[in-house]
């Protein structure tokens, strides 16, 4: 049974990443109109991750005796000034969900809640994933600059990217 700290804070990581997939949803639509047809898949299928990482939430709330509060969420940036910038939010996106994650297991120690402290290292593992995954895209873009040939192609292998990560996803 959830305490009713443990709910809240639960309940509030449910909207962080609710709010991540609308914001990687807002860079999919960004990077498809930009003809950025690789970059735009790569950002759709974040954003169907963020909306897993949250039912995954939810269903662990109601299943513990809690209620899952499905929330108003904040409207997400729509435009960026480089397919770079873009990237650089995503990183600084996900060292915040981190820490928010952080805090959630912080707060699980304190309450001397092992069940929940147990479910989250789940959580745990994917943002150092994510955000190892986000510094490798910033390093290739840092590499391309302004090379038009070198976007065509960063273009076509973060689709690549995208398969790699979605068959290394556990099916749980
Ligand atoms: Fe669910 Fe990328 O944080």
């Amino acid at each position: 049974m959830l305490s009713k700290k443990i709910e809240e804070a639960l309940n509030k990581q449910v909207r962080v990443e609710a709010e991540s997939s609308q914001i990687y949803l807002a860079m999919a639509c960004w990077a498809e109109v930009k003809g950025l047809e690789g970059v735009a898949q790569f950002m759709y299928d974040q954003s169907d991750e963020e909306r897993e990482h949250m039912l995954k939430l939810v269903k662990f709330i109601n299943e513990r005796g809690g209620h899952a509060r499905i929330s108003a969420l904040k409207e997400p940036n729509v435009t960026f000034k480089s397919f770079k910038e873009m990237f650089e939010k995503l990183f600084e996106h996900e060292v915040f969900v981190s820490e928010s994650i952080n805090d959630l297991v912080h707060i699980t120690l304190e309450q001397k809640d092992y069940s929940t402290h147990n479910f989250l290292q789940w959580y745990v593992a994917e943002q150092i994933e994510e955000e190892a995954m986000a510094r490798t895209i910033l390093d290739k873009i840092n590499l391309i600059g302004d090379d038009k040939g070198g976007l065509y192609l960063f273009d076509r292998d973060i689709q690549q990217l995208t398969v790699a990560s979605s068959a290394s996803t556990p099916t749980d």
